[in-house]
């Protein structure tokens, strides 16, 4: 069972941005403990994060047949791109929307999703816990 993770914009500042909203982990940190929970289970975990929007397109084209299921957190991008949208309609392998913040207690801007009606399911407000969860879904 292959299963990837896509952070999309300013993931890669988990653990020092603002931390009162997504923790003091960091996603390397996690995905270490992620890959030790799952290690009796034949799923083959990877990880994947891009600032960039073309990037993450590129890989939504790169695993979208080939693997079991993608855990995807867009950041901003999932309130603006309708590219981002596009591909996940595109591809046939199912993706699970995460949000380590809960969206809807947030901004008004953060509460529109352009992936959502393209997800299998959608995570929000559990922390790092949502991308476990999303995986275990898919075990
Ligand atoms: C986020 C929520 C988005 O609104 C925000 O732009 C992010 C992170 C989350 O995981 O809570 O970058 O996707």
């Amino acid at each position: 069972l292959k299963v990837i993770i896509i952070n999309g914009p300013n993931l890669n500042l988990l653990g020092r941005r603002q931390p009162e909203i997504y923790g003091e982990d960091t996603f390397e940190d996690f995905m270490l403990h992620l890959k030790g929970k799952f290690v009796d289970s034949d799923v083959e975990l990877s990880y994947f994060q891009s600032n960039h929007e073309g990037e993450l397109l590129d890989k939504l084209h790169e695993v979208g047949w080939d693997y079991d299921g993608i855990v995807l957190n867009a950041g901003a991008y999932t309130h603006t791109s309708v590219a981002l949208a596009d591909a996940v309609a595109a591809i046939s392998t199912p993706v699970i929307e995460v949000h380590i913040s809960n969206v809807h207690k947030r901004e008004a801007f953060r509460h529109h999703s352009y992936l959502s009606p393209y997800c299998e399911g959608v995570i929000v407000g559990l922390g790092l816990r949502g991308y476990e969860l999303a995986v275990q879904y898919f075990i």
